[in-house]
């Protein structure tokens, strides 16, 4: 951490979907500083990084030579960026973050994976409403993806309420991602996945084992954004009112309303893009409020889940917590929200 500042000073691997997002939610904050980005690609996506006056790093060696070739201005290797850095968020590929824990370890920097990571990779998996504390100081944590931070966040606030007995939902899962479309992608079918639970559920318990919640998901052909639909069994009766007040208990969960006109993943989308969000990230799960149904002591609702998006405020958290910036979740998460403008009224 730069003493004179007291920022403590980022650097991203892998500049891609996460990565990009990480590195605009970093120069948001006012207690961090980003020290680079290193990546192993050379083409226009790492092109716009010197415009913005931020550092490219080459990830390896041979890469660094073919970037140099393509015209990108490379500041150094992965091991410079690394010695200018307190904390490293890894956004690389799945499974790229898990052998490059080796390095991080040795050379002593903290260090953040993702969620196509294992959570053995850290030991410790991240949603800052239920795991900051325990991450306080240590040397390494995962974010969990997209679709386990949206179980954890909801179920949380519903488990805080003392309304939770146990979850099952169903997931459609967007079939990738919009900036690599023309690559691939399912279209003209659905793929369920073959496993029953599929692998969200327990992944929510690797943050909160007492979690009784059971997932099951199919590929769906788009790109916009994950949505969920859930079937709650509650502890007892209670109205509606009492489980919006829960989710509304919780600053990343937004309470949307289809009879407003947001009653599809593509309206909520262009809201954020009226909102003026970089990159038109929603970081809230969006939970539609009067589709959600109460029938005695069961629970039925449904939310989206922008992929893309939502990990961003816990990974920023998540810096904080590994660096000791604040040893409180609750000011590290008012002070992401803010910086990101994150609310529970969309407008
Ligand atoms: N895309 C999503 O919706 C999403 C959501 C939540 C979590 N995640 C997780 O975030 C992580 C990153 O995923 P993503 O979607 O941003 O990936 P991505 O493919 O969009 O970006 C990865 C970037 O890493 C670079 N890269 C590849 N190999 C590298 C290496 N050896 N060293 C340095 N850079 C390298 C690529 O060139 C690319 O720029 C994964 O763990 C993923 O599971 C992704």
């Amino acid at each position: 951490m730069t003493k004179m500042t007291q920022q403590v000073r980022v650097a991203i691997n892998g500049y891609g979907v996460i990565g990009k997002r990480v590195a605009s939610a970093v120069l948001a904050q006012t207690d961090m500083r980003l020290a680079g980005v290193a990546d192993i690609a050379a083409d226009w996506r790492l092109r716009p990084l010197e415009g913005q006056g931020i550092g490219l790093y080459a990830a390896t060696p041979d890469h660094g030579a073919s970037m140099r070739e393509a015209g990108l201005a490379i500041a150094g290797t992965q091991n410079d960026l690394l010695a200018q850095a307190d904390v490293i968020v890894d956004c690389t590929p799945k499974r790229i973050a898990a052998r490059n824990a080796d390095i991080y370890r040795a050379s002593g920097i903290k260090f953040i994976v993702h969620g196509g990571e294992k959570h053995e990779v850290t030991g410790h998996s991240f949603v800052a409403e239920v795991s900051f504390d325990s991450a306080v100081g240590r040397a390494a944590t995962r974010v969990v993806s997209c679709n386990t931070t949206s179980i954890v966040r909801t179920l949380t606030a519903l488990k805080r309420a003392g309304l939770l007995k146990r979850a099952r939902g169903t997931l459609l899962r967007r079939a990738t991602d919009p900036w690599e479309s023309h690559l691939g992608g399912i279209m003209n079918t659905l793929v369920p996945e073959p496993d029953i639970p599929s692998h969200q559920g327990p992944d929510a318990q690797s943050v909160d084992p007492e979690l009784d919640v059971v997932t099951m998901a199919v590929k769906v052909p788009q790109t916009l954004a994950h949505l969920h639909y859930w079937s709650v069994q509650l502890t007892r009766s209670v109205s509606k009112e009492e489980v919006l007040s829960a989710f509304r208990a919780s600053s990343r969960i937004a309470l949307i309303r289809a009879d407003d006109g947001l009653g599809a993943i593509n309206t909520v989308k262009e809201l954020m893009a009226d909102l003026g969000r970089p990159h038109d990230n929603l970081y809230e799960v969006a939970l539609w409020e009067d589709m959600l149904e109460v029938k005695g002591d069961e629970l039925f609702y449904a939310y989206m889940v922008d992929n893309q998006a939502i990990v961003i405020p816990d990974t920023i958290d998540a810096i904080r917590a590994l660096s000791g910036l604040t040893q409180n979740g609750y000011e590290s998460i008012a002070q992401t929200d803010k910086s990101l403008g994150i609310r529970t009224q969309m407008y």
